[in-house]
């Protein structure tokens, strides 16, 4: 039966492990790889616009041995020029494995439904699992036992906070996360994940303590008209030096990217020494390598 990856909520902890340890293999010995994934075809269909997601889906398809075919906005229009069920079935027919990047999770629901290929959450307004495997990877590597570290999250309540929560859960991670009030994630997940996370709208408290400072745009796309209105309300949310002041000292930095520099995070933070923005961003391939080789790759 094929595998789907929609959220980091359906793989046990023993999974999350797996991949790690397989993306340490394919980080440190990416050429005994290069033919793990001959013949096989990844379609990306992008209903918004992305750099990471789509370079590290493409190279790290290529760098398989595998082949990929972007479909951007404009291409298949899914759900208008022809419904999802359909596209996912065609798309079958032709290819081995579906990214998708969406608005509502629901299509990634549905195309998971109708596709007989494996589909790959790519980003949803929900969630966002293959961000959140990255970044607990790359929190592994830099300070290897993970168990019990506090991950503080400022800002919007959205998918990438969603995908770390679980992440979080599975890991052994606890999180703080603090939003401006009505922004908090969604009622499921906070309940879902309350054991392993507090909830407040003090970003400083949220700090004190923490072992690493994360946060995400205050508008995600698709919010693009509620921006003026989200900097304004936002605003004491903002990662800057004074916020890291109340952190312990060396505590990590990370933001998924693309970043708003000036607003959620400053200049001076982003680019600091603990900042570890663009591990994040490499380890979105070698991850996402890791998730191709099991879901598309021969079964061993
Ligand atoms: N972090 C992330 O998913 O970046 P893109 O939107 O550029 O793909
Ligand atoms: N929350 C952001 C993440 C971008 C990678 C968005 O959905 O736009």
């Amino acid at each position: 039966m094929k595998r789907d990856l929609i959220s980091i909520k359906d793989l046990t902890p023993e999974e999350l492990e797996e991949i790690f340890k397989l993306t340490d293999k394919l980080k440190k010995y990416p050429d005994r790889f290069n033919k793990e994934l001959v013949g096989k075809t990844l379609a990306l269909i992008f209903q918004k616009p992305s750099n990471r997601t789509r370079v590290s889906f493409e190279v790290g398809m290529y760098q398989l041995g595998g082949y990929s075919v972007y479909l951007g906005p404009g291409e298949i229009n899914l759900g208008v020029r022809e419904s999802i069920k359909d596209v996912a079935k065609t798309l079958s027919r032709y290819i081995n494995g579906i990214v998708l990047r969406t608005f509502e999770h629901k299509n990634i629901l549905e195309m998971s439904q109708s596709a007989t290929v494996p589909v790959i959450n790519g980003l949803s307004d929900f969630s966002h699992p293959c961000q959140a495997l990255a970044d607990i990877y790359t929190i592994r590597e830099k300070l290897k036992n993970i168990k019990g570290k506090t991950l503080a999250y400022i800002g919007d309540g959205n998918n990438v906070c969603n995908s770390l929560l679980y992440a979080a859960a599975k890991t052994g991670m606890n999180m703080n996360v603090a939003t401006p009030k009505g922004f908090e994630p969604v009622d499921s997940v906070m309940k879902e994940t309350s054991k392993i996370a507090k909830f407040s709208h003090d970003p400083h408290q949220a700090v004190e303590g923490a072992d690493i400072i994360y946060t995400d745009v205050w508008a995600s796309m698709g919010q693009e008209q509620e921006a003026n209105d989200r900097n304004k309300i936002f605003a004491d949310f903002q990662i800057n030096q004074d916020l890291v002041k109340s952190a312990k000292k060396g505590v990590l930095i990370m933001h998924c990217l693309p970043a708003h520099r000036g607003l959620e995070i400053t200049d001076e933070v982003i680019d600091s020494k603990n900042s570890i923005v663009f591990d994040q961003a490499e380890n979105r391939m070698h991850v996402q390598k890791a998730i191709l080789i099991k879901l598309l790759g021969a079964k061993k």
